[in-house]
C-alpha cells in the first residue's frame, strides 16, 4: 500500500484551489436515483468515496460518467431506471454515507434492501433516525441479517420528522426521501450545515420544493416526479480547512480560493487568537504567520456554524507546537482522538480523559512513522510532519484518498517536502 513521506520544515507559500466537497457530492450523487433524467455535477473532486459510490449507483442501475468539461471536472449521473433496489454489504461497509441510497430507492421505485453499514473507528455511528426518517414517511422498515428491508409500494407519504438530536445524515436521508413523497414533510432539529443547503439547491434545480435547509426546521412540499439538472458542488470547507490549518503550522502565506470563507469562520476565529493572521478574500482566505510561535487555545467541536468535528484533528496537530496548553474537547463523535497517541509518537505531549484531551505544546517534533485510522486523523499527522525534523511517514494513506484530491500536488505546490511511496500492493497490518 501506498505510504506519504513528510520532510518537515519548508515553509508553504503559495496558492491552493479547493475542491469541490466530497460530503456534499456523494449526496447529491444518491440524488441521481430520484429521476430518469440526467444529473450533472460540476466542480466534482475525484476521491475514492465519489468511485465507491459511483460502482454502487452503477449496481443499481445508474450509468456514471466522469469527464473533464468546459466547467472542469464533471459527472453525469443517470438512471433511466432503477435495476436493482439491492445495495450489499461489500459496498455499503466500504464507505458509510452508501447507506443513503436507501431512501431514494424506496422514494422512486417503492422497495430498497439496503446494507447496514457497520462499525466505524470514530464512534458506533448508528443508523437509527434515517430509519426513524424513512419509517415516518410511510415506508414499511424491516431488518434481517445485517439488511434493511423498506417498503412503501403505495409512495411515500409527507410526515413531520423531529429528530431527537442534530444528525447531517439522517437530514440529508430525510430531504433525499422526501422530495418524491405525496404531502409536505417537515423536518424539525435539522442539521443546519452547509452541506444541506447545497442538496437543497440541487434537488430544487431538479423540480423539487424544498425551503429552509440551513436552519432548524426544513419544509418539503413532494413532487410527482423530478427532471434533471445541472449543479455545481459546494466547495470543500473541511478541506479548505486543512490547509488553512497547514499554513499557520508551517508558516509563511497561502492563499486558498475557489472557496468560501464564510464556511470556515469558526476556525479562522481560532487560527487568529493563536496567532495566525487570515485574511477573507472574495473566494476563500489568505492565511499567514511569519516566524513567532503560536499560542494554545481551547476549542470545542459543534455542529456548523460552532467548530467542525471534522477539523478536530488538524487543529490538534496544530497546537502540539504552540506555546501552553490547549484543551480539545469532541462533542459529536465518542472515539475521535485516534491520532492522539500517533500525534505521540512524533513527540506531542498530549493526555485524552474521556471527550477531553489537553495538549501542552512542545519546542519541536520529530518524524518518526504513523499511521491512522481516518481520513481527518491521517491528515492531520500530515499537517504535523510538516514542521517535524526528519522525515514523518504516514502509512495507510487510503485513507486520506478517501477525502483529499491531490493532497501531494497542492501542498508540493506551495513548497512542501511531500511524496508519494508506491506500495508493493502488500496490504498493511
Ligand atoms: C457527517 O457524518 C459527515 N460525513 C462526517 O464527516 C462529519 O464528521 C459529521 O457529519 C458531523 O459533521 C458525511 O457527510 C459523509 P451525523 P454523519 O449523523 O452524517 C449520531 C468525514 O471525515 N447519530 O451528523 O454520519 C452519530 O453517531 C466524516 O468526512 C445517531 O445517533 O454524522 C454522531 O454522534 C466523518 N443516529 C452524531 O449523531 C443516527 O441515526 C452526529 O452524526 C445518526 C447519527
Amino acid at each position: 500500500m501506498d505510504r506519504i513521506a513528510i520532510t518537515g520544515g519548508a515553509q508553504l507559500n503559495g496558492t491552493i484551489p479547493v475542491s469541490g466537497a466530497k460530503n456534499s457530492a456523494i449526496k447529491l450523487m444518491a440524488a441521481s436515483l430520484l429521476t430518469d433524467q440526467p444529473l450533472r455535477l460540476t466542480n466534482m473532486p475525484r476521491l475514492a468515496d465519489t468511485r465507491f459510490l459511483g460502482k454502487l449507483l452503477t449496481r443499481l442501475g445508474v450509468s456514471v460518467t466522469e469527464s473533464d468539461g468546459p466547467d472542469g471536472q464533471e459527472t453525469v449521473l443517470h438512471a433511466p431506471e432503477i435495476t436493482s433496489g439491492f445495495a450489499p454489504y461489500d459496498l455499503v461497509r466500504q464507505m458509510r454515507a452508501s447507506f443513503n441510497v436507501l431512501g431514494p430507492l424506496v422514494a422512486r421505485s417503492g422497495q430498497a434492501k439496503v446494507s447496514l453499514p457497520g462499525g466505524c473507528t470514530i464512534g458506533a455511528r448508528p443508523v437509527d433516525l434515517h430509519l426513524q426518517a424513512i419509517e415516518a414517511l410511510g415506508a414499511k422498515i424491516d431488518l434481517h441479517e445485517g439488511y434493511v428491508y423498506a417498503q412503501a409500494p403505495r409512495g411515500l407519504k409527507g410526515a413531520e420528522i423531529v429528530f431527537p438530536i442534530v444528525s447531517v445524515g439522517a437530514t440529508e436521508h430525510a430531504m433525499l426521501a422526501a422530495v418524491l413523497a405525496d404531502g409536505v414533510t417537515v423536518i424539525k432539529n435539522a442539521a443546519c450545515e452547509p452541506e444541506l443547503v447545497d442538496l437543497q439547491e440541487c434537488l430544487n434545480a431538479m423540480g423539487a420544493k424544498v425551503e429552509g435547509a440551513g436552519t432548524p426546521t426544513v419544509t418539503i412540499t413532494g413532487v410527482a416526479r423530478l427532471n434533471g439538472a445541472s449543479h455545481s458542488v459546494i466547495p470543500d470547507r473541511i478541506e479548505m480547512g486543512t490547509y488553512a490549518v497547514a499554513a499557520a503550522m508551517a508558516g509563511g502565506e497561502v492563499r486558498l480560493t475557489k472557496a468560501r470563507p464564510e464556511l470556515i469562520e469558526s476556525l479562522s476565529v481560532k487560527l487568529e487568537e493563536a496567532g495566525a493572521t487570515v485574511v477573507r478574500t472574495e473566494d476563500g482566505v489568505i492565511v499567514k504567520r511569519n516566524g513567532s510561535r503560536l499560542n494554545a487555545v481551547d476549542l470545542e467541536t459543534a455542529p456548523f456554524p460552532g467548530f467542525a468535528t471534522d477539523l478536530q484533528a488538524q487543529f490538534m496537530a496544530l497546537m502540539t507546537t504552540a506555546n501552553g496548553e490547549s484543551r480539545i474537547r469532541e462533542t459529536i463523535f465518542e472515539n475521535r482522538f485516534m491520532h492522539a497517541p500517533e500525534l505521540m509518537r512524533l513527540g506531542a505531549d498530549i493526555s485524552v480523559h474521556g471527550g477531553e484531551a489537553r495538549v501542552r505544546g512542545v519546542a519541536q517534533l520529530e518524524g518518526a512513522e504513523v499511521m491512522a485510522t481516518d481520513l481527518r486523523a491521517s491528515v492531520s499527522l500530515v499537517i504535523a510532519g510538516l514542521v517535524a525534523r526528519g522525515e514523518t511517514v504516514v502509512s495507510r494513506i487510503y485513507h486520506l484518498d478517501r477525502g483529499f484530491e491531490r493532497l501531494e500536488e497542492k501542498l508540493g505546490a506551495c513548497g512542501a517536502q511531500v511524496r508519494r511511496i508506491k506500495g508493493d500492493g502488500e496490504p498493511e497490518l
